[in-house]
């Protein structure tokens, strides 16, 4: 792979072992996948927050970066959701330890310099640059949204690949980040509407299934045929988080054009039927959990409209970034949710949180396929999946 001289003296350690590190990790990923060169990102977005998903010795790496010698972020960096509700977190029984654990990680990325955007939808809160801008985002759900929906161009980065695109403001030229193979390399034909008594295929549950289905079976580039070109902002996050929750595809594209013939893959009502029941197993919930990935704006609009002079029968917690929600408060739409007896969590990622365990409830119903796939595994609860119109509708009275 070519090297600048800078980054060649960076290799060496002559700029600090933050840097050698850094570029040890790019190095490593460009042998491995045959890259001419690095180059430039505009953006980077880090992962690896949490304190439940990182744990010492990844808190321990942190600090050692973030103290040594030239360390810094030397590009627009924003930064995943962390393991609990910096504000308020003494009032959701995270226990002291864990709290000071993740108050020190927090500091460590500041001390780097980041955006304290603490939020797995960043594109909701900074400015998007131009389409075709390479970006190095960790975060499975915000890549595939950034290559798929805003026209950016990134791979699915690791925690690791990340800090170190942060760090060095460059990224490996492969995969996602070449224009030739952002085309589709099978086609998922959603033939259901026919299949489904008349019902549209519509609504962040819907485009999940799909993405679940689609991501597990086809590791490149997604083809979706058989949907509206334009889905609505829930749908896409919902569809993108759900295809980044298994398997490796970094891209999908809807209605492609193009002549070659691609093998192209049903999804039918049975297979709808099959990938819901997987992630489904329980009639109903104790704990209500929106906001995986966090909740945007528009969201938190339509679910104060859905709540307006109503209460909440159980407990519900709604996760969304600080910055988002600030904005919804000024809006009225927080106090509606929370006069309808939800809580809000901030900065938070809903499923990577003991906020769940310490709550103590064997069963969760939620709107979102990948929060079903990781409550299950993490905080081993039943889930039932439902549609977020359905849930308000059943949890709740004028
Ligand atoms: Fe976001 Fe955590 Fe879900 S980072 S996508 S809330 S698993």
């Amino acid at each position: 792979m070519h090297l600048t001289k800078y980054e060649e003296e960076s290799l060496k350690g002559e700029n600090g072992p933050a840097l050698q590190m850094a570029y040890r990790v790019l190095l490593a990923i460009g042998r491995i996948s045959g890259a001419e060169k690095l180059i430039p990102v505009e953006w980077a977005h880090v992962s690896g927050v949490s304190y439940l998903t990182i744990g010492d010795y990844g808190l321990e790496f942190l600090k050692r970066i973030s103290s040594s010698k030239g360390a810094k972020f030397r590009v627009f960096t924003t930064v995943n959701p962390c393991g609990m509700d910096t504000q308020k977190w003494d009032e959701m029984k995270i226990s002291a330890d864990y709290a000071d654990n993740q108050l020190k990680i927090n500091s460590y990325y500041q001390k780097l310099g980041v955006a304290t955007s603490f939020t797995c939808v960043p594109f909701q809160s900074y400015k998007v640059p131009r389409a075709r801008t390479h970006v190095a985002w960790a975060e499975s759900s915000a890549a595939i949204y950034a290559n798929s929906i805003l026209g950016l161009m990134t791979n699915r980065e690791s925690a690791v690949s990340a800090l170190a695109s942060a760090l060095t403001g460059k990224t490996v030229l492969c995969d996602l980040h070449i224009e030739e193979n952002r085309k589709p390399t099978k086609i998922v034909r959603v033939s259901f509407e026919r299949q489904h008594s008349g019902r549209r295929f519509k609504g962040s549950l819907d485009f999940g299934i799909l993405g679940y289905f689609a991501g597990a079976i086809v590791p490149g580039v997604i083809g979706f045929s058989g949907i509206r070109t334009q889905p609505e902002i829930e749908e896409s996050k919902a569809l993108c988080a759900a295809i980044g929750t298994v398997g490796s595809s970094g891209m999908f594209v809807i209605n492609p054009s193009g002549k070659k013939k691609l093998e192209t893959i049903e999804f039918t009502k049975k297979e709808y039927n099959e990938t819901f029941s997987e992630l489904s197993d329980s009639e109903d919930g104790e704990l209500i959990v929106f906001g995986c990935p966090q909740m945007t704006l528009e969201e938190l609009y339509e679910l104060s409209r859905s709540l307006e002079y109503k209460k909440l029968k159980k407990k519900c917690v709604v996760f969304c970034s600080s910055k988002v929600y600030e904005i919804a408060k000024a809006h009225g739409y927080t106090d509606t949710i929370e006069g309808a007896g939800a809580m809000f969590v901030r900065d938070a990622c809903a499923d990577f949180t003991p906020l769940l365990s310490s709550l103590g409830v064997d069963s969760v119903v939620t709107d979102s396929c990948k929060g079903a796939h990781y409550m299950k595994r993490v905080h081993n609860v039943k889930v039932a999946l439902k549609d977020i119109s359905k849930i308000v509708k059943e949890n709740s009275s004028p």
